[in-house]
């Protein structure tokens, strides 16, 4: 396996600039590009004061925190991004045509060894693969959100995926101080979603069918199974948009009835109330 020194990561929005920061804490050269100089700017802001913090919480040494940022590029330049790098986690938006142009531009631009994952939550590889020209060499790796502190990365092959990448790529997670998961099938919501979506569905039936309250199956969820928080409250904080519309994606891609985003659910969703950003979703919220 070939060592990995300088990674790339495309996209700086939310996940994008917390992977680059966690690939730099863990000692490599990274790059962060994304079309926006923008997001860029704002991605080396909340990083350095994220640093800030973390140094005045006693979390980290300012010689740590100073030299991890020194690590750390921005450009606008996938060209140049790509150039020297081993190995490219693309977090760019969520739409297949965008990412397969970044995938066609990556397999042009980066050096013949790299391996190219991408971030996507609900976008496999497979998709991208052939746009990349060296499909062997890419894979799904999935960060949580905040990637700075969640352990979780899943590493989801595709049919062509080669044993040296998944390796690699489980390697890499594990330098960056994460717990990785290999999912060996491209499946929607890979492992830790579905997990959480199956949780999410029974504890909408249980609140259809009127056996407990929204706070009650919150309160069994934290005191019986240990979750901090109930699939209620966690639900209200994703917001209850995004849960509907990978619902829908879901039942859009596989046409299975049972995938359809629960009534209760849509009728939130169809009154505007999308959970804590709106103010209101399962449980009101003070705007302050
Ligand atoms: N937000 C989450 O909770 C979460 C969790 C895990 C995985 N993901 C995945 O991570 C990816 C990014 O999600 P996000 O929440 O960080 O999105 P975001 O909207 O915060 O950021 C996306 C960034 O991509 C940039 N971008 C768009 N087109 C680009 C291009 N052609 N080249 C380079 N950059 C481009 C945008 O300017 C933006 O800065 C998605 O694939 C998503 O499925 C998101």
């Amino acid at each position: 396996m070939r060592q990995i020194n300088k990674i790339l990561v495309v996209g700086a929005g939310a996940m994008g600039s917390q992977i680059g920061m966690v690939a730099a804490l863990a000692g490599y050269r990274v790059t962060v590009q994304d079309i926006s100089a923008d997001m860029l700017a704002a991605a080396r802001r909340q990083l350095t004061e994220r640093m800030d913090s973390s140094v005045a919480k006693g979390r980290r040494t300012r010689d740590d925190a100073d030299a991890a940022l020194a690590r750390l590029t921005f450009t606008t330049s996938l060209e140049d991004g790509a150039a020297d790098a081993d190995f490219v986690i693309e977090a760019a938006t969520e739409k297949l045509e965008t990412k397969r142009k970044i995938f066609a531009a990556l397999g042009r631009a980066a050096p013949a060894h790299a391996i190219l994952a991408t971030n996507s939550s609900t976008l496999g590889s497979s998709k991208v693969a052939e746009d990349s020209g060296r499909p062997e060499q890419v894979c799904n790796m999935h960060f949580f959100n905040p990637a700075l502190v969640m352990k979780c990365v899943e590493v989801v092959r595709h049919d062509t995926t080669s044993q040296a990448t998944v390796d690699t790529t489980l390697d890499l997670a594990r330098s960056l101080g994460k717990a990785p998961v290999l999912i060996n099938r491209e499946v929607p919501g890979f492992v830790a979603n579905r997990l959480m979506g199956a949780l999410r569905d029974e504890a909408l039936r249980l609140y259809a069918d009127g056996i407990a309250s929204v706070a009650d199956i919150d309160t069994a969820a934290k005191t019986a199974l240990g979750h901090p928080m109930g699939p209620f409250e966690l639900m209200d904080l994703v917001g209850l948009d995004v849960s509907y519309l990978i619902r829908q994606a879901t039942f859009e891609e596989t046409g299975d009835p049972a995938d359809l985003p629960h009534p209760a659910l849509t009728e939130l969703y169809d009154q505007g109330n999308y959970g804590r950003k709106t103010g209101k979703g399962w449980y009101s919220y003070d705007p302050q």
